[in-house]
């Protein structure tokens, strides 16, 4: 490519954190650290926050869009159409749902994601909601800012549907998506002594579940047998609304659910009335829909979750690990090099990560 591009990078605003701290490269205003690479090549970066106005003005002229899922920009198939120029939709981070990967495998748009920058954080996350939950963190915690001392109520169980204060040891997980997260949970997990469980539609070797100490189980039963899922699988047309009421409902009762895969996966409103019922014992996560979640948004108010806005993959040494592979990413597209192939989501016309591809043949 030897004209000259425009990158428009659509990032969350950092506020008087972005003084503070440099390494929070995710924010609009320390743009990736990426602003002297680009202009050095010549071309032109656009950085801002607003997903929607803003944003539009800048589609029809844009090379590349670099969009993030903590505060995603919405690239749905109606944009990608005006956006003449548009060569590559990067995301920093991973997840890549917030553009529509069929119109720009159409469109001849490549799509790339920083496969595997930010999976160990987010797997600790996960971790830590799941000891949240099944230790009633929450409630102890906020006993002490009150200044009381309620051990009983702290630790017993209560009328709202808290199920009290239990030892993960010995309880049954869950994972649905055993990639490069949901494998971390698990090996974070082992050893707290629990009988793990995953499903996905491809299966682990042998040698791997082994090591991992991890049992096979259709959705079905893990769902009825598990006392905590974790989902970690992307967001597709295949598991946009999975969590739907009956499969909650499958759920066994008091178990505890915790989403840092997308908020679409669970269907909004009948999440919140399961837990209103006290169905579910807790849910925890970070994933919303849309983002940023509004403030009336019904899982912030519901009983007995443990909810965090989007952050889980976006520590500040995710934050390093991404920004060095958009960079990698831009790099490679100024000089007319091929991207890594693991980033790759869509190429050539088509979907080619295997975790996406299965939902769209
Ligand atoms: P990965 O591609 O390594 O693994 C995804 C796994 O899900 C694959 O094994 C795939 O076979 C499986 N899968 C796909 N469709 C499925 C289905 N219908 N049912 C069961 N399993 C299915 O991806 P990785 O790195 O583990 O990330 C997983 C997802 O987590 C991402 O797609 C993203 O949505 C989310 N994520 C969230 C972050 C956060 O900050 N909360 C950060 C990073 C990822």
């Amino acid at each position: 490519m030897g004209e000259s591009m425009k990158v428009v990078a659509v990032l969350y605003p950092g506020g008087e954190a972005a003084k503070e701290t440099p390494e929070l490269l995710g924010c609009v205003e320390n743009c990736l650290g990426i602003r002297d690479m680009v202009a050095s090549y010549g071309h032109e970066l656009v950085a801002l926050s607003d997903a929607g106005v803003e944003l539009d003005k800048h589609i029809p002229t844009a090379h590349v869009i670099i969009a993030t899922p903590f505060w995603p920009a919405y690239i749905d198939g109606k944009r990608i159409k005006k956006a003449a120029n548009l060569r590559v939709l990067l995301t920093a981070g991973v997840g890549s749902d917030h553009f529509d990967l069929a119109v720009a495998a159409e469109s001849g748009v490549t799509v790339a994601e920083i496969t595997g920058s930010n999976v160990v954080s987010v797997a600790e996350h996960v971790v830590m909601q799941i000891l949240i939950l099944v230790r009633n963190f929450l409630p102890a915690y906020r006993d002490v800012i009150a200044g009381g001392w309620n051990i009983g109520e702290d630790v017993g169980r209560s009328v709202g549907g808290n199920a009290g204060a239990h030892d993960l040891e010995d309880k049954t997980v869950g994972i649905v998506g055993m990639g490069r997260i949901g494998q971390r949970v698990a090996a974070r997990l082992k050893p707290f002594d629990v009988d793990l469980r995953y499903y996905d539609f491809r299966h682990l070797s042998t040698v791997e579940e082994q090591y991992l100490g991890v049992r096979y189980m259709t959705l079905d039963s893990l769902l009825k047998e598990c006392d905590v899922v974790s989902i970690n699988c992307p967001l597709t047309p295949e598991t946009e609304g999975l969590f739907n009421r009956e499969r909650l409902g499958s759920m066994k009762k008091g178990a505890y659910l915790v989403n840092t895969a997308r908020g679409k996966i669970v269907d909004m409103d009948a999440l919140a009335e399961t837990m209103r019922e006290g169905h579910l014992a807790g849910y925890a996560g970070d994933v919303w829909y849309p983002q940023p979640a509004p403030p009336d948004h019904p899982w912030r108010s519901m009983p007995n979750h443990a909810m965090t806005p989007h952050v889980s993959g976006t520590s500040l040494e995710a934050q390093k690990r991404y920004a060095e592979g958009i960079r990698d990413c831009l790099e490679c597209i100024f000089e007319g090099r091929p991207l890594d192939r693991d980033y790759l989501i869509v190429a050539g016309g088509k979907i080619v990560s295997p975790s996406y591809s299965y939902a769209y043949k």
